[in-house]
């Protein structure tokens, strides 16, 4: 590996990581040497869980553990304060992970403080999140953006169309942002999972029968398995613009 794509010793913000793929984002990225600033919502046992493991293997990284509400911009501002206090320097790698999504399916059901509230949380907070990140990222000529995209915004998914708006317009701007910022060494990608197990979303197949019958693999995926493709997408700064579907085969 070149030092172009070392990792070791950067500092990664992830949003979610008190659950689920976020979390294990954050315990592969702390295995790989990266200090952490990790955020939750409500979940604070699940965020000390993860700080705590995490500390227990290597006390020689920096981890912070936030508050937010990505759903409202003067809590991620007051997030990037705490940041720059505690590791003395805005991230070098971002993984916009943190999501929301009810299930609603039909559009007569949806109302527009549902719509509004969702694109807020998945997109709106990704746009906000990055404008936070790139200045250093610019100035420094490396940076890593990674935006936890969903099959939804391919195939429509099982959730409703607010939900899957919201994860398409991710993609949409990551393609924007992947073009505009690649001559500041600056990769932006997403990462569009479908069906995984162990997280808040999609406990076990049992919580989604009749759509877990229906992957092509025949299993639900894995946090860990995610975060085999995000630690892909941080140390390989010449794979950018791309939206990686992880999915069982499901289109
Ligand atoms: N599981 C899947 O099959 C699947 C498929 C496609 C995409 N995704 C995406 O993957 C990401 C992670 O979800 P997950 O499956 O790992 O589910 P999860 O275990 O429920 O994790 C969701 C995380 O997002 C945080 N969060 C939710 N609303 C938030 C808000 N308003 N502000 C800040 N943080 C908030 C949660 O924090 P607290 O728990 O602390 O409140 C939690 O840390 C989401 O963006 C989701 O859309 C998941």
């Amino acid at each position: 590996m070149t030092s172009l794509n070392e990792i070791e010793g950067r500092l990664a913000l992830i949003t979610g990581a008190s659950s689920g793929i976020g979390a294990a984002c954050a315990r592969r990225l702390a295995k790989r040497g990266v200090h952490l600033a990790l955020t939750y919502s409500t979940n604070l046992d699940g965020m000390r869980t993860v700080e705590n493991d995490i500390k227990a293997q290597n006390r020689s990284l920096r981890i912070s553990i936030h508050q937010v509400d990505v759903g409202v911009p003067d809590q991620i501002n007051h997030m990037f304060q705490e940041i720059q206090e505690i590791h003395k320097q805005t991230p070098d790698i971002l993984l916009s992970n943190a999501g929301y999504g009810k299930r609603i399916p039909q559009i007569w059901d949806i109302s527009l403080e549902e719509f509004d509230y969702t694109i807020n949380v998945n997109l709106r907070a990704s746009f906000i999140l990055v404008k936070g990140v790139v200045e250093r990222m610019k100035k420094q000529r490396w940076g890593r953006i990674v935006f936890m995209s969903s099959i939804a915004g391919y195939g429509g998914g099982i959730n409703g169309c607010h939900y899957a708006a919201s994860k398409a317009g991710m993609t949409g701007m990551m393609k924007n942002l992947s073009t505009r910022l690649a001559e500041y060494n600056i990769s932006v990608n997403d990462v569009a999972p479908a069906m995984i197990g162990e997280t808040g979303m999609i406990p076990s197949a049992q919580a989604i029968p009749e759509v877990a019958a229906g992957i092509p693999l025949g299993r639900l995926g894995t946090p860990e398995e995610v975060a085999n493709v995000v630690e892909m997408c941080v140390q390989t700064g010449y794979l950018t613009g791309q939206s990686v579907l992880l999915a069982g085969g499901l289109k």
